[in-house]
């Protein structure tokens, strides 16, 4: 077992936890974070999840290099493969799934962050695609999904530097959202997770799709489908609900 889990107050979260290898991650740990990631999604006590590292060092320092120095290209197809069948569960989630980064956020683990929808940082961590230096590339989704979110060019300097950057810097280029001190990292994370869940879960749901799938499609094409998302979403009794709360100056209540 790799991944501790703790479900609280409709939100789940789950530790990698294999400090002694700085949460580096082989194909046992991300066949549990799939399967986790899976059971919160069917799970109706679950409306968000945050993904997490144990230890105050790492986040999730990369693929497991040791493992990786003894595959051949078939091997190597099946980790990337299933590395991106677990970046691809995250970012498909119906469910809000933040990263709270606590260290190292490297290679892999960089990725998997980057699948998440929304992404916190304490200020000890650090961020890179240092594949290049092994003689690799990013193979978990990196050199897609890091360009659509901080740009071709940051993504580029990265991705073909393979230097690391500090919170600082991930904030100002916008990889991150937001940073906190180490110690309120987790809190800080729950708190925002309260305000998300505050709001109409379908609503959320159907936000995360509709932007997911904003970069398949042409503007015009994207817009067709936000509107009929919009629109299908005034037969649910959730939007009622929402929409008749505030004429009645009350709150809404989702009924989670
Ligand atoms: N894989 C396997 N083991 C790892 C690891 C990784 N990605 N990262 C760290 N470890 C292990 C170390 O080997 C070490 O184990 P031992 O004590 O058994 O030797 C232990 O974790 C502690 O690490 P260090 O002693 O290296 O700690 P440090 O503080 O000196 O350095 C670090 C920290 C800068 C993060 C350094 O560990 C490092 O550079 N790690 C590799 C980071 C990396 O390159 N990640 C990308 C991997 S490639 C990838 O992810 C491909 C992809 O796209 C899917």
């Amino acid at each position: 077992m790799f991944i501790k889990k703790k479900i609280n107050n409709h939100i789940c979260t789950l530790m990698i936890d294999r400090e002694d290898a700085l949460n580096s991650v082989n194909p046992d740990v991300l066949n549990e974070l799939y399967q986790e990631v899976e059971s919160a999604k069917e799970n109706k006590d679950v409306s968000l999840i945050i993904i997490t590292g144990s230890g105050k060092k790492a986040f999730i320092a990369g693929a497991d290099i040791k493992l990786m120095e003894k595959l051949d290209k078939k091997g190597a197809k099946e980790f990337g493969m299933l590395g991106q069948k677990v970046t691809n569960v995250i970012e498909n989630s119906p469910k809000p799934i933040i990263a709270a980064i606590n260290g190292f956020a490297l290679g892999g683990g960089c990725e998997i962050a980057l699948a998440c929808h929304i992404r916190f940082a304490s200020k000890n961590a650090k961020f890179g695609q240092p594949e290049v230096k092994l003689g690799l590339i990013p193979g978990w989704g990196g050199t897609q999904r890091l360009p659509r979110i901080i740009g071709k060019g940051n993504a580029l300097e990265l991705i073909v530097g393979g230097h690391i950057i500090d919170s600082k810097e991930a904030l100002r280029i916008g990889m991150i959202n937001k940073v906190f001190e180490q110690e309120e990292l987790i809190n800080k994370t729950i708190a925002y997770a309260n305000i998300i869940l505050s709001n109409g879960p379908k609503s959320v749901a159907e936000s995360i799709r509709c932007i997911n799938i904003a970069s398949n499609y042409s503007l015009d094409e994207g817009l067709i489908k936000e509107v009929k998302a919009f629109s299908d979403l005034f037969e649910s009794d959730q939007t009622n609900e929402g929409l008749r709360a505030f004429v009645e100056k009350r709150k809404p209540d989702f009924n989670r």
